[in-house]
């Protein structure tokens, strides 16, 4: 998996001795997404956080860090401009005004384009990619133009906004075909999807269903998954006695007041700090709590700091604490603590665990992680939430104390009802935020984006992607043939070739297909082997409608009318007394010649023995393989067959060849396909005439008409073949039937 988000989880600072100093980068993304990454391999693409900074990507556990450097220039006009005093005032219903400047909108493409040309250079083939926020909503359509095998999903961590707002964006048509280069499009919350969704169907005549979008021959998703956080782990770390020691250590230091009231943001606008301030000065001239029971903290990240917008608020908080310190604290008890700093995060969980009240009120927020961390942190079951209507998290943590963070009165009664609230109701309200909390973390939410995003994969689109041209066109000419054969060998053509042929599996994917493909009316699917039946029996397991044929064509598993087989009878086994005693006599002489070679393997068949030579050293295969050559296999009635690195030899006269040919035959098929890899198969492809096509698997010289290159394209192929031949049999049984 791919990750791209403006920022790469840590900061990273490049020192004057060249060495780089790294520390968690700010904001709600990254704590989300650090712990789901560093649980998964793959890579981050994102923005070291500095001006100019240019790095090599680095690796560690498996998730590789791509650092995409950005010029001064383009911190000015793509980061702090458009992403940051157009687009974040704007999402945020418009809480700031919104500023629009053409050079802003130039480099926001320009660096949107970087992040998806690396995007582009790093993906795997039909990899997933997921980008994150609104700092990169062009990235999708131009990745696709790009790589259009990889799965692209999309998610916006801020609210999407309504078209009132949306459409004071000179660029609003741009954005949203940006976004729909995606195959999902997320969103925190249902409203923001419907906001989306309403307008690409009016200003770009998107038809919709539902949540899926049909734009420029593609069907695209949109939806809503509510971000959350790691909640166990949150958990684990408030429990532990060092963050509790800490906690009673900080009320200690307070000098244990009977209430305290936390906020913890980072220092934007957004986030309603004013708000809560305001309502806590008014509550404390009115004395109702006064000073000596109750005291505020509030810890703000520094953010986005040479921003004008941000400049003025950090002055009007500072200002408001200062004259709130002035009016009503005293020496030694401030009423309001300010730290404008970034803590770790074992001590801000300190400071949740030791507050009583946490205030959180955003006047708009996509979510408020802040708020779920709280709550995962009150192992203890106690604490109050006093929350915004206006975040995210609100439509979540219901039990929560919610308030308009516009009404002052309305802050002001909630956060009295916080700080009065008798500890049996806080704990009943805790309860029901905690279960909530820790059912919904963030591998939930991780979970349910990825495997939506999984469910939009075209799987056959995608697998004839990886096909030669002259495969797919052998595909769709024989899918139309009115009864068709497939017959696949099995080793290195279904299951990968190992070492011991006794741990050797098919893929599942390639078994999936060939199951599919034999309910299709007018289609008979065989597996035609060298193993014995009994083996491929215990391998393909219930066979249902695969035919399964052992022994080069020696045992076939008997059908019975309806076309599931009869797994107790194994049909043409039976050896006549004959070649049972040609077939003793083989295997006396087989033992003789190959007793003293180390690594040969013996493997007795229903109707012959083969000689396993891929253990053995060359010099001894060529050994064994003469003395077989110049005895038992000029026995008359002895047949030998040359595999790769294996010696067949078998007491009845047959093949893969005239195996398939009989299948044929007896099924009245009008085009046979045979797949194969090993030198056994060239008799099946020796065999076919047109319309029929042979598929050699792997290199080496063949009859077949054409090839492939594993096991792998293998299941591709039949994937491919099993929707074609299900399209094609839809029509024949429509001419058939005079439709
Ligand atoms: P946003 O993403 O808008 O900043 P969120 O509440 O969703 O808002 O996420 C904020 C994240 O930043 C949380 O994980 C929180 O713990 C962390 N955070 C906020 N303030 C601080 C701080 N002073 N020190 C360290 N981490 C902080
Ligand atoms: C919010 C945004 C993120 C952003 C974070 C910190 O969470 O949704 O995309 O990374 O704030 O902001 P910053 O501008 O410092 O990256």
């Amino acid at each position: 998996m791919v990750v791209l988000a403006n920022r790469l989880p840590f900061d990273l600072e490049q020192q004057p001795d060249g060495t780089t100093k790294a520390r968690q980068a700010p904001g709600g993304l990254v704590t989300a997404l650090a712990p789901i990454l560093s649980r998964r391999e793959g890579a981050w693409i994102g923005w070291p956080g500095s001006p100019g900074v240019e790095l090599e990507p680095t690796t560690t556990d498996g998730l590789t860090l791509q650092p995409i450097a950005l010029t001064e220039s383009e911190v000015d006009d793509y980061y702090e401009g458009f992403s940051n005093a157009t687009l974040w005032p704007l999402y945020h219903d418009a809480v700031a005004p919104s500023e629009f400047h053409r050079p802003w909108w130039d480099a926001y493409r320009l660096v949107n384009e970087r992040f998806a040309q690396r995007a582009a250079e790093v993906a795997a083939p039909n990899a997933t990619v997921w980008i994150h926020d609104y700092q990169l909503q062009l990235v999708p359509q131009m990745l696709r133009r790009l790589r259009p095998d990889v799965r692209i999903g999309f998610f916006l961590h801020i609210p999407f906004p309504p078209a009132e707002l949306f459409n004071r964006l000179p660029w609003r048509r741009q954005i949203l075909t940006g976004l729909l280069g995606a195959d999902l499009i997320g969103f925190q919350l249902p409203g923001g999807t419907r906001n989306f969704v309403r307008l690409a169907k009016s200003l770009l005549d998107v038809p919709t269903s539902g949540g899926l979008l049909h734009y420029d021959g593609r069907t695209i998703k949109a939806g809503a998954f509510p971000i959350s956080i790691d909640s166990a782990a949150q958990s684990a770390l408030a429990a532990t006695p060092e963050v509790h020691e800490a906690a009673r250590k900080l009320r200690a230091d307070l000098g244990n007041p009977s209430k305290i009231i936390l906020g913890v943001d980072r220092l934007d606008y957004t986030k309603g700090i004013d708000v809560r301030l305001r309502a806590f000065r008014e509550l404390l001239a009115e004395k109702d709590p006064s000073v000596d029971d109750a005291v505020m903290i509030q810890i703000a990240t520094p953010s986005r700091e040479r921003l004008e917008s941000y400049i003025k608020m950090r002055e009007g908080i500072e200002r408001q604490v200062g004259s709130l310190n002035g009016d009503y604290g005293k020496i030694g008890r401030p009423a309001v603590h300010y730290l404008h700093q970034s803590l770790p995060r074992e001590e801000l969980a300190a400071f949740y665990v030791a507050a009583d009240v946490m205030t959180v009120t955003p006047l708009r927020d996509g979510m408020n992680l802040v708020a779920k961390e709280y709550v995962a942190c009150r192992v203890d079951g106690g604490g109050t939430l006093l929350l915004s209507e206006f975040t995210g998290a609100a439509r979540e943590l219901r039990a929560a104390l919610q308030v308009n963070p516009y009404d002052t009165d309305g802050v002001k009664d909630g956060l009295r009802a916080a700080l009065t609230m008798t500890s049996v109701a806080a704990r009943r309200q805790m309860r029901s935020l905690r279960r909530q909390v820790l059912t919904h973390d963030v591998d939930r939410w991780a979970a349910a984006f990825l495997s939506s995003l999984e469910g939009t994969r075209d799987h056959v689109a995608d697998a004839r992607s990886r096909l030669p041209i002259d495969v797919l066109e052998a595909l769709s000419e024989i899918s139309e043939t009115e009864r068709l054969l497939v017959g696949t060998d099995f080793d290195g053509t279904l299951a990968p070739i190992v070492d011991d042929p006794a741990t050797a599996r098919a893929l599942p994917e390639a078994v999936e297909a060939l199951r599919s493909l034999a309910t299709i009316p007018g289609t008979i699917v065989a597996v035609i082997s060298g193993r014995s039946l009994a083996d491929l029996r215990l391998l393909l397991g219930d066979t249902d409608s695969l035919l399964l044929i052992g022994s080069h064509g020696a045992e076939v598993a008997s059908v019975s009318t309806d076309g599931s087989q009869n797994p107790e009878h194994t049909g043409r086994s039976e050896l006549p007394p004959a070649a049972a005693t040609r077939l003793a006599r083989l295997r006396r002489a087989l033992q003789g010649i190959t007793s003293e070679y180390k690594g040969v393997k013996l493997e007795p068949k229903p109707t012959g023995i083969a000689v396993h030579l891929r253990g053995a050293h060359a010099e001894d295969a060529r050994a064994v393989t003469t003395a077989i050559e110049q005895d038992p296999a000029t026995w008359p009635g002895v047949h030998l067959l040359r595999g790769k690195m294996v010696l067949e030899l078998t007491v009845v006269a047959t093949d893969k060849g005239r195996a398939l040919q009989a299948l044929a035959r007896e099924n009245h098929c009008t085009a046979t396909m045979f797949i194969g890899d090993d030198i056994t198969d060239e008799n099946a492809f020796l065999s076919l005439s047109s319309p029929d096509v042979g598929v050699k698997v792997g290199s080496g010289t063949t009859a077949a008409d054409v090839r492939i290159a594993d096991p792998a394209r293998v299941a591709d192929l039949l994937h491919v073949l099993d929707a074609a031949r299900r399209r094609a049999s839809t029509r024949l049984s429509r001419t058939a039937s005079g439709v």
